[in-house]
């Protein structure tokens, strides 16, 4: 194993991700409800080499649906700049994905991933996410279409998928399945969550299991889990010798993190700083969602925000529910205005 500072440095490194060129190895993971088109592009504008959009579904892409193929699907322009755009789709009918896939290279995304990990209820009840575990045939075939459907102007996208270690504890069918997605579908890369569906988000993800993978797969790993500082990601991204790595949790409201690991950023962000990029932030949901959906959208970003403002925990809790609570985002805009002498203490 390289130690962990040598192997930090190739995190700043080119791979290749099929026929695409990735600039770096670190990249924003899919986050349902929040990877839309301006959470990607923040987490490029801090260096992200490569961002996955939330999961869409495939039955509401097949059948038009217009909040989905205008909203979900949007990609724009300025994300393109620096690395490629994926799109997360989940379905558990392969006809559908590869509409809809066909569909995702039409609207220009350069790359696909499937979600074969998601274990929320209404996704797994529908045989999509880590439910596909249980069906491994069935996941190759969506995997498949998902190959053959994604042929874009620019020629055929590369498919990943990302997937859990297993449905249960101790499990490795999500594990077993990655050889079968790369060699019998053509998956381009695999991204590794190396926790049972079960477990959720919670307790420590199994980088020995990833390592392995790692070892024994014809294709790149793309690691996620458990990666909420730079510490950490240095230190799974050393232990496993996986391509790259996933941003999650450790990057909502903090894109800093992109920073730190693939521009050599050493400090943390002034309390100006965060004020800054939130307000940037509520501006590009005005222009996704228009004011009003904005206003309610924003609500649960600014816990995020907060939790970096170097506030006392009271006066934290207290912004927080002004925030929340607020009706328009003039009232939010003042709000954060109205704080300047808290905030510039640590400026
Ligand atoms: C709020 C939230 C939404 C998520 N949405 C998705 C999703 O749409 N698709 C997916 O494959 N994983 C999703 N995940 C899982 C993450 O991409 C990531 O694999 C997981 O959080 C583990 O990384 P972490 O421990 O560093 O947060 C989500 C996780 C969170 C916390």
């Amino acid at each position: 194993m390289a130690s962990v500072a040598t192997s930090a440095d190739r995190l700043t490194e080119a791979w290749e991700l099929g026929p695409l060129r990735v600039p770096n190895r670190v990249l924003l993971a899919p986050l349902a409800g929040i990877g839309n088109w301006f959470v990607r592009l923040q987490a490029k504008r801090y260096g992200a080499g490569m961002a996955v959009s939330e999961m869409v579904s495939t039955h509401a892409i097949h059948y038009g649906n217009e909040k989905t193929c205008v909203e979900m699907l949007r990609i724009d322009p300025r994300e393109r700049v620096g690395g490629p755009v994926s799109i997360q789709l989940f379905g558990a009918d392969p006809a559908m994905m590869r509409s809809a896939a066909a569909r995702v290279a039409e609207v220009g995304a350069d790359a696909i991933d499937i979600n074969m990990g998601c274990p929320v209820a209404k996704v797994c009840k529908t045989g999509a996410g880590a439910a596909l575990l249980a069906d491994p045939d069935r996941a190759v075939a969506v995997a498949r279409a998902a190959v053959e459907g994604a042929v874009g102007g620019q020629g055929a996208l590369p498919v990943t998928v990302k997937l859990r270690s297993g449905l249960r504890a101790g499990e490795t069918s999500g594990f077993d399945l990655a050889r079968r997605l790369v060699e019998e579908a053509g998956v381009a890369a695999i991204a590794f969550h190396p926790r049972s569906a079960a477990v959720q988000h919670r307790g420590v993800p199994d980088y020995t299991l990833a390592a392995r993978l790692v070892e024994s797969l014809g294709a790149p790993v793309i690691l996620t889990g458990g990666l909420g500082d730079a510490a950490r990601v240095r230190e799974a991204f050393a232990v496993t010798g996986a391509s790259a790595v996933m941003l999650a949790r450790g990057a909502l409201g903090n894109p800093w993190l992109f920073a730190e690991l693939v521009a050599g950023r050493e400090r943390a962000p002034t309390p100006a700083e965060v004020v800054e990029e939130l307000h940037w932030t509520i501006e590009r949901a005005v222009e996704h969602l228009g004011e009003p959906r904005a206003t309610r959208y924003l609500r649960k970003f600014y816990p995020w925000y907060l939790a970096r403002l170097q506030m006392d925990a009271p006066s934290a809790k207290h912004l927080q529910a002004q925030l929340q609570q607020s009706e328009t985002l003039g009232e939010v805009r003042q709000l954060l205005q109205a704080r300047p002498a808290a905030l510039a203490l640590a400026v």
